[in-house]
């Protein structure tokens, strides 16, 4: 492709070290899709024929067919997809093939494929996204009655709805959703017509191309257009907190499926045993989420050290850029499908979670707060229980199995109501305000995700 200015042929190992149409033939769909637009354009400047046009594009459609079928022959000679297509073109079609980049650089034109490739990707993984949450939303749905200890510091708290545990996953895989979303704004720029660095003195209608392309806006200053590759870093950063997301989840899976806690239990779909102990039934899908989460940031750390040292504008480091972003999509995108599967196949017990819930510890702040509306100053109330924790420690007996006189030789405040606070079902449905978790609130929020992500797939 620049014979022109060489005397001598490329040697191989540069041929090896810097080819990329190993991994950016993945591309070739939106490259072909770049160039019909591209080659619109130039009919358009009246640079290509009706003809020329038609015939480049009927070809680089063939072109795609073969690559889709695996029947197309890619050359690391060629370095890259966009020479490989290229060449392949003007070997068919002579003359219109070699007019194609007329007005284009690679530069523009990756900086545009990858555009398209990741708004597509976008797309796809919101979907995903939207799937996990509804199997997460239904899981919530089956066990209404399920309470379980919350936890802070993995230390039993506060009795929870298990629908809400479920939901604050929800809750965050929308923000995944709508970071994404947010990112596909400023994935959505047509970079085309940028050229190498300075545009070109030929004239391309840019808007034309955007618009056949489905892009609400072009790039502005060439320059940046052919050198940015922030909307990638964003677009990985939002990948790896979603890995971090499933990694936490995963977390609480590996928990709660082990003997000890027995909240729930995985299905044997989505397990895996042991080679050789036959007892074994390992949370292995939870892992591996929980591990690649390490690899998605690792992925965007490689890319960010990658832009951090480039001066303006395109250097051929960013070509590093794909591997560590195919591979983020791929991981990714699986493990959000395995995900909704496993959740979906989960079962719940809910029996087990009432049983921990049951420890009367969890409701020691549901006391304090008893004394507060019976006239006691928090401060006060919470060293009251404090002490009164320590008793029932001491007693080895739960609230519930002391008597009225004991809890009044802690406050005189106590009354027989107190025995209402330390039944656990009113102390849920008594968590009323605006996202906590009564049963009420649960049902309510699991309906408006049920109609949100009825509407926005
Ligand atoms: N394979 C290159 C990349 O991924 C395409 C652009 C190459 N441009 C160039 N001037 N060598 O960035």
């Amino acid at each position: 492709m620049w014979k022109g200015r060489f005397h001598e042929e490329t040697a191989p190992i540069v041929q090896q070290f810097t080819e990329s149409v190993s991994y950016d033939w993945r591309l070739y769909r939106v490259d072909i899709q770049g160039s019909v637009a591209h080659a619109a354009a130039l009919a358009k400047a009246g640079l290509l024929s009706q003809e020329e046009r038609q015939l480049i594009e009927t070809e680089l459609k063939a072109i795609e067919r073969e690559i889709t079928e695996g029947r197309f022959e890619f050359k690391v000679g060629l370095e890259d997809i966009h020479m490989n297509i290229e060449s392949a073109l003007t070997a068919r079609i002579g003359p219109a093939g070699a007019k194609l980049h007329t007005a284009r650089s690679r530069n523009d034109q990756i900086a545009l494929d990858l555009r398209l490739y990741l708004r597509n990707e976008t797309d796809a993984i919101r979907v995903l996204l939207a799937d996990l949450q509804r199997a997460l939303v239904q899981l919530a749905g089956g066990y209404p009655d399920a309470i379980l200890p919350g936890y802070t510091h993995l230390q039993r708290a506060q009795p929870v709805l298990f629908g809400h545990h479920l939901l604050a996953y929800v809750e965050l895989l929308e923000r995944d959703r709508e970071r994404l979303g947010d990112c596909r704004k400023r994935i959505n720029h047509m970079p085309l017509g940028s050229g190498a660095i300075a545009g070109s003195t030929i004239q391309l209608d840019r808007r034309f191309i955007a618009e056949l392309l489905g892009f609400p806006e072009v790039t502005d200053n060439s320059m940046d257009a052919v050198s940015d590759r922030d909307f990638v870093a964003e677009f990985l950063f939002a990948l790896s907190l979603i890995g971090i997301y499933l990694s936490r989840l995963s977390e609480d899976f590996v928990l709660f499926a082990t003997a000890e806690f027995g909240l729930i239990k995985l299905s044997d779909a989505y397990t895996t045993g042991s080679s050789l102990m036959p007892q074994k039934k390992n949370p292995d899908v939870c892992e591996l989420a929980r591990g690649k989460s390490g690899r998605l940031i690792g992925n965007l750390m490689s890319l960010l050290v990658t832009l951090k040292g480039l001066p303006m504008t395109y250097n051929r480091d960013l070509q590093e850029d794909k591997e560590p972003v195919f591979d983020s999509i791929d991981q990714i995108k699986l493990a959000l499908e395995v995900y909704a599967g496993m959740v979906a196949a989960t079962e719940v017990d809910s029996r087990r979670m009432r049983n921990a819930a049951g420890d009367p510890g969890l409701l020691a702040t549901d006391l304090a707060d008893y004394l507060v509306l019976h006239d006691v100053p928090f401060r006060q109330a919470h060293e009251i229980i404090g002490k009164l924790v320590a008793y029932s420690l001491e007693q080895n007996r739960g609230f519930d199995q002391m008597s009225l006189e004991e809890f009044r030789q802690f406050s005189s405040n106590f009354g027989p109501d107190v025995f209402e606070v330390l039944n656990l079902d009113r102390a849920i449905d008594s968590r009323t305000g605006i996202g906590a978790p009564s049963r009420k609130n649960v049902a309510a929020a699991i309906e408006a995700w049920n109609a949100i992500l009825r509407e926005d797939p």
